[in-house]
């Protein structure tokens, strides 16, 4: 077990490159089972998620080897479609890989996945659309035994714009005979980078990034490098950790169309905020105000994975702000070990009010799930005395090093394995 030790009330300077996109590079390293060969992804971040899914890849026969951040995986040894129950639970991501064993292999054995604790996180759009593109899928006691001797291309109507269900569904396709059309994909930044993998591997593919994405399945796919793109969410933990902690801190490479809502709700707290080419800058007030009402969507609008995030730098804002939660079920965790530090938070179903307070204080607090618990480390930031953060577990899952960025700028945060 390990934890973190956080000594508050240090404000943040200084620059941090931003790691590679958990969400991109899981769909991706899923993907490239497509190719049969070998892919060198670079910029791919070292995260706990990341090791699971290279177990994963092992497991089925491929390669892997990391050289720094640079990640190549050859994929041409796959010789089994199934994948063990424990390394599907592991993380929720595991899924992706249904689609793209079946695009390969034609068929594929697994259970359902694991992942955050965030309510139910059901793949019935995941199942439904391979089924519409003619995957025989049979549900038994958790496990899933799909055949897929020929999978057709044809249009698929999402009820809803899952993540997961669009990428799913893109990397059957590409196994798929004739042309897949996704309705009402989701349009989230990490699906036009999964986009522009498989084209860099020679797939035919479209409309990432609107709510049509096309693909012709059945083209000769090959070896292909790739930078996997900058980590939105991580970029809006460092930004509310310096908007939690003051001061001003620089986030390389970070690309700010893609946290727009992000920075327009740190801007109307009252932070300064400019993007450029190279990255983002934010320069944080001594005490923030309270913004709009926050309400979580699909991309474009508010991420739900940094509505955590936001909530803890704004615990100590002057006035009220209110949070509306509407992606998953369970995603206010956290919210009982923030007022353990003195937040002033209150509960209504999807709905949270947070009231600002003067002062936090440390605690001994516990991460409930990845972004809940840098959230708890944002807020610590700010807390007069040592805050412990218990359970880093889930932290690990989705960033590199959370300790070392916010040491290298400035935080006072010790990682102790207990
Ligand atoms: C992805 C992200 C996660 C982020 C989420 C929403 C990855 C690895 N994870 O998760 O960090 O919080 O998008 O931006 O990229 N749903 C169904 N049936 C399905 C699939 C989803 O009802 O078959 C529901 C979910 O319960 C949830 C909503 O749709 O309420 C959104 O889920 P989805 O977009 O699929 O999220 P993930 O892909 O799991």
């Amino acid at each position: 077990m390990s934890r973190f030790l956080v000594e508050g009330g240090h404000p943040l300077s200084g620059e941090v490159p931003v790691q590679g996109a958990k969400n991109s590079v899981l769909p991706i390293l899923a993907a490239t089972l497509l190719n049969g060969g070998v892919t060198e992804l670079r910029g791919c971040p070292r995260l706990r998620d990341v090791d699971a899914s290279v177990e994963i890849l092992r497991y089925l026969g491929c390669d892997a080897v990391w050289q720094e951040d640079v990640l190549t995986v050859d994929t041409s040894g796959l010789c089994r479609w199934d994948i063990a129950d424990t390394l599907m639970r592991e993380m929720r991501s595991s899924a992706i890989f249904l689609g793209a064993i079946l695009a390969r292999c034609g068929q594929a054995e697994l259970t359902y996945p694991g992942g955050c604790e965030l309510g139910p996180r059901p793949i019935d759009l995941h199942i439904s659309g391979l089924r519409q593109l003619g995957a025989e899928i049979e549900e038994e006691g958790g496990a899933l035994h799909c055949r897929a001797p020929a999978l057709r291309g044809r249009d698929i109507v999402l009820s809803l714009p899952s993540v997961g269900a669009t990428e799913n569904l893109m990397l059957a396709a590409c196994g798929a005979e004739g042309v897949t059309r996704i309705v009402n994909a989701a349009r989230e930044p990490e699906i036009v980078d999964l986009q522009n993998y498989l084209r860099a591997c020679g797939a035919e593919v479209s409309g990432a990034g609107t709510d049509q994405v096309s693909v012709t399945g059945k083209r000769p796919l090959h070896d292909c490098t790739y930078t996997v793109m900058p980590d939105r969410i991580a970029a809006a933990t460092y930004l509310c950790a310096a908007a939690s902690a003051g001061g001003e801190v620089r986030l390389l490479g970070a690309r700010e169309r893609h946290l727009s809502t992000v920075t327009a709700a740190l801007r109307e707290a009252g932070c300064t905020v400019t993007g450029d080419s190279g990255g983002i800058t934010c320069r944080a007030p001594e005490r923030l105000r309270s913004v709009s009402p926050v309400r979580t969507a699909p991309y474009p609008g508010f991420p739900t994975d940094a509505q955590s995030v936001l909530m803890a730098a704004l615990l100590r804002s002057r006035g009220t702000t209110v949070f509306e939660e509407n992606i998953f079920t369970s995603r206010y965790r956290h919210v009982d070990e923030l007022i353990r530090m003195g937040g002033s938070i209150q509960v209504s179903g999807r709905v949270a009010v947070v009231t600002g307070v003067e002062r936090l204080h440390g605690a001994c607090v516990r991460s409930t799930d990845l972004r809940g618990g840098a959230a708890l480390c944002v807020a610590a930031l700010a807390a007069e005395g040592v805050s412990h953060v218990e359970n880093i577990s889930h932290i690990d899952r989705g960033y590199e090093d959370l300790a070392r960025d916010l040491e290298s700028l400035g935080a006072k945060i010790l990682r102790e394995e207990t």
